[in-house]
């Protein structure tokens, strides 16, 4: 049974307002942004951040992605180096999420942070995201607003299939255009990618004319084999197949004769903006053994791979 307060909000001024009333009231609102729905609580008041992991069910307290309006905003709770001063002129607003020395005054809850004194924080590229920031004026906490190690949301309908008896509203603001969720770079020391996403490394790295160090994702256990189940649709995931043996339905990408076909033209970021809808959709499907075809490893192909290798890691 859905929650019948769930509230569906219009992006319009109405509903950003009602959204924004809710945050500073220590709700929960969903929202789109330009990467995955987020599932947004006001990131200075504890009990709302920890409603968010509540609401997700998420078994530890990982840090979460602070959003906020614009770089001033973000300059308020943490430092930024030349480096990171260059990333945000560069790419925001955008799918890129910068981890940075928090302020000792930020007034961040340390449930956000999970106790570290650093903080990641992006400012999303998206009319509704960047509506909803302004009406309510401070920093938002949002994970992707999905059930822990379930597959993130692209629609509000995602959104409301998953969380909408646990959460207050969702601004439903259609369909996310990237698809994955931001990249996550390490200002702290050498520039570390801490996880592929929106953005492509490559871009990343001309725009710092150096390469970035490979850093751990903090989401990622160290020992191999034990790769966390994440981002997993019902069924049994078999990557880098060329095609679908008896049984399976075939997630093809390229020219392939496919049930589901990320891209046929083999295009990697309309692959990536149909890749979650697609997972829901094999949820729906019904689908137990899903195929997928091999997918290139460069650009947004290494956020699709790694989020699909979590899909297939053993549960
Ligand atoms: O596209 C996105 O980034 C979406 C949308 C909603 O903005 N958000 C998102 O948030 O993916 P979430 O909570 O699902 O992912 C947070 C990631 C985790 O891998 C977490 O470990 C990392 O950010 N993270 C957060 N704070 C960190 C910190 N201080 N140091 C290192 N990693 C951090
Ligand atoms: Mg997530």
């Amino acid at each position: 049974m859905k929650n019948e307060q769930l509230l569906m909000l219009k992006p319009d001024l109405a509903g950003l307002e009602k959204a924004a009333v809710i945050l500073q009231g220590g709700g929960l609102v969903s929202f789109p942004t330009e990467t995955v729905y987020g599932l947004g609580a006001d990131a200075r008041n504890d009990r709302a951040v920890a409603r968010i992991y509540e609401a997700k069910g998420r078994p530890s307290f990982n840090p979460l992605i602070v959003h906020v309006a614009d770089a001033d905003a973000a300059a308020r709770y943490c430092e930024f180096n030349d480096i990171a001063q260059r990333l945000a002129q560069a790419f925001w607003p955008g799918a890129l999420t910068l981890v940075l020395p928090l302020k000792a005054d930020a007034g961040i809850s340390k449930l956000v942070t999970a106790g570290l004194d650093t903080l990641a924080i992006r400012v999303p590229d998206h009319p509704v995201a960047a509506g909803l920031l302004g009406a309510f004026g401070g920093p938002v906490a949002a994970p992707s607003a999905n059930p822990s190690g379930k597959v993130s949301p692209t629609t509000a309908a995602h959104v409301a299939d998953g969380l909408g008896d646990k959460i207050d509203a969702v601004v439903n603001g259609g369909h996310c255009a990237v698809g994955v969720e931001s990249t996550i770079v390490s200002c702290v020391g050498d520039p570390a990618l801490l996880r592929a996403g929106g953005i492509p490394a490559e871009a990343l790295e001309a725009c710092l004319g150096r390469a970035l160090v490979v850093g751990q994702d903090p989401e990622l256990p160290t020992a191999p084999g034990q790769l966390e189940s994440h981002y997993a649709p019902r069924g049994k995931v078999r990557l880098n197949a060329p095609y679908a043996q008896e049984g399976e339905v075939l997630l093809g990408f390229g020219p392939v004769d496919a049930d589901l076909n990320l891209s046929v033209a083999g295009d990697l970021t309309e692959a990536a903006a149909h890749l979650f809808a697609y997972l829901h959709q094999l949820d729906a499907m019904g689908a137990k053994k899903i195929a997928v075809s091999p997918i290139p490893d460069h650009g947004l192909g290494r956020a699709i791979n790694d989020r699909l290798k979590r899909a297939a890691a053993p549960r």
